[in-house]
């Protein structure tokens, strides 16, 4: 029989080939940013690591690598393809102003052929882009230099900022980039001319396995600003395609990972694969789904919750094509959670609960469906769709506005989407991923303001804790440019006075001009010491703590990544603009400063 690496195997691979090489492993955050609004949930493995990247030192060195949990849904209109997911994991290694490119190169290269220590590429198969250079950073020639040790050189093409610059949004680290691309069809596709190498790459004849950025520069509002003061690496490798050029198959649904998934959902659809696509399209938004109410995503209409909302039903639209009868669609939870078994069991742990929360989601749109495909019916057919009808789709019948504006494109109808959501401003604060402001603020954005938001959130957790008790903890946490919100648990609404005393005490701590002093210290360590936080699994052993306040005038010691103000003298005055139930348990507190 013929060896076919799993993808557990892979990722293992991938890990131990860089923790020989001194990286230290890290394990994936959770895939919801902790008190970082900047994106909804990580996109990438470089995410969590932003501050690190802008010049922080990181707790376990300046070597790390992982394998990141990532969701990325503004492709979600191509998921059926051969290659795209709404779910992936990203394996990155990163340099923190130690290597760069040759070092990363070399790495990237020996890892995706060698039989021994990595996955036994073919290095035949392999294509390589390199940035052309434009006003903000040259030609990148050191690359081209590096990668013709291991690649011909007609193999290497330069390409454009497009392609080839990349930022995890318009704040924050960013540089060249050079991509590595691997020919995933039986024949074989031999020596290719750039223009027929760019066709290859539409047809999904070539497939990007593998990025490696060298984060040298800075981006503020979305233009280049200058250097950064480190050269970084930050790399990044989709295991999903990795592992479909490992395992020689065409598309990302015939590897191990999917398999099993798929074998379910043909067994659901009467035995028989009906529609390819609608399969994929199935496979995928359960499979994010389960991951994000892994952690901790509950379905709602705004942010997160939103994104969840509509992968479910635009899944139950789906299942309908494949005649996958109603509550059929939780019955593919145990699937994916045997598939991670053992990489992530908290998706087993949780698995009722799972099953539960997607059972009644689909529940809910059942209900509704059928009157408001009835409704959506009318309106194709009297040929256009208002804003305020889309928003009554929406709020009556449960539509998110993404799933009737595609099924209005497949009748040749557009939607004004904007009219959509001014309406939907009126009556609820929505918010969606990739929204333009969802990129203010948060870790990528070092302004002023959100630092100073970050350090006021510590002092209303403590004023929280000291004056509601202990039972208080953190939930959540957003940050705006303008304002901060803060999820915590308690039961009942905070009474008038309450809210005064917690007012109060922060603004006394403001007065006091407390220092803000940083340490890193092992997780042990920041719990025998009484640190709040999260306890999540985003550090490893050693966790970076801020305390504010020093000696008797000591007030809290948090765990969090940063950044800080030095002093909480500069905050201003703090006020509590709203205090409401989140869910059931969950309280919100939404304040300003003033
Ligand atoms: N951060 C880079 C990417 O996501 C590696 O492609």
């Amino acid at each position: 029989m013929v060896y076919i690496m799993e993808s557990h195997e892979i990722r293992n691979r991938f890990l131990t080939f860089f923790k020989k090489r001194e990286h230290a492993i890290i394990p994936s955050a959770p895939l919801v940013p902790e008190n970082d609004p900047s994106v909804l949930f990580n996109t990438a493995g470089m995410q969590p690591l932003v501050p690190y990247l802008m010049g922080a030192p990181h707790p376990q060195g300046k070597r790390l690598a992982n394998s990141q949990k990532c969701v990325r849904t503004q492709d979600i209109e191509e998921v059926g393809d051969k290659t795209h997911d709404t779910f992936f994991e990203m394996l990155g290694n990163w340099s923190l102003g130690d290597y760069f490119k040759e070092d990363a190169i070399k790495w990237s290269f020996e890892f995706l052929t060698s039989k021994e220590e990595g996955l036994g590429l073919d290095p035949q198969r392999l294509y390589v882009t390199v940035f052309e250079g434009d006003e903000n950073a040259p030609r990148d020639l050191e690359a081209f230099e590096i990668w013709k040790k291991y690649i011909p050189e007609h193999r290497i093409y330069f390409m454009s900022a497009k392609s080839n610059w990349w930022s995890p949004g318009d704040n924050g680290p960013c540089g060249p980039d050079t991509e590595m691309f691997y020919d995933v069809t039986e024949r074989g596709l031999g020596d290719m001319s750039k223009e027929e190498y760019m066709a290859a790459d539409d047809r999904q004849e070539v497939v990007e396995i593998w990025n490696d950025v060298f984060m040298e520069y800075e981006k503020k509002d979305g233009k280049v600003i200058g250097k950064l003061s480190k050269k970084n690496v930050d790399t990044g490798s989709g295991l999903e395609r990795v592992v479909m050029a490992v395992q020689k198959k065409d598309n990302v649904f015939d590897t191990d990972l999917f398999v099993p998934l798929m074998n379910k959902i043909r067994e659901l659809s009467g035995g028989e694969i009906r529609d390819v696509r609608a399969s994929r399209i199935v496979a995928d938004h359960i499979r994010t789904s389960v991951f994000m109410i892994a952690d901790g995503v509950h379905p709602s209409n705004t942010e997160q919750g939103y994104i969840l909302r509509r992968l479910l039903r635009r899944a139950v639209r789906y299942a309908d094509v494949l005649h996958i009868e109603h509550s059929q669609l939780s019955e593919l939870v145990p699937v994916i959670a045997g598939i991670y078994r053992g990489v992530y069991d908290n998706i087993k742990e949780k698995e009722n609960f799972i099953v539960k929360e997607i059972w009644e989601e689909e529940d809910k749109f059942r209900k509704t469906i059928e009157k408001g495909f009835r409704e959506l019916k009318r309106l194709l057919e009297k040929g256009s769709i208002s804003a305020h009808e889309a928003f009554h789709l929406f709020s009556t019948h449960g539509f998110p506005v993404e799933l009737t504006e595609e099924i209005a494109r497949e009748n040749n109808i557009t939607i004004d989407t904007n009219g959509f959501y001014e309406e939907m401003k009126k009556h609820q604060d929505l918010s969606r991923e990739g929204s333009e402001q969802k990129f203010k603020g948060g870790l990528a954005d070092t302004s002023e303001m959100s630092i100073k938001y970050h350090t006021a959130t510590h002092l209303l957790h403590e004023a929280l804790r000291r004056v509601l008790g202990e039972h208080v903890a953190q939930k959540g946490s957003n940050i705006t440019v303008e304002r901060l919100r803060f999820d915590f648990t308690h039961t009942d609404k905070m009474t008038d006075d309450e809210k005064k005393k917690v007012e109060d005490l922060v603004n006394q701590k403001i007065a006091e001009r407390l220092p803000v002093l940083q340490e890193d210290i092992s997780i042990d360590e920041a719990r025998s010491r009484g640190a709040i936080g999260l306890f999540g699994e985003k550090y490893g052993d050693i966790v970076r703590v801020y305390q504010i306040g020093e000696g008797d005038n000591k007030f809290s010691l948090e765990m969090c990544g940063g950044p800080h103000v030095e002093n909480t003298g500069t905050l201003g005055h703090f006020k509590i603009l709203k205090e409401e139930a989140s869910s059931a348990g969950v309280r919100r507190i939404k304040a300003v400063l003033e």
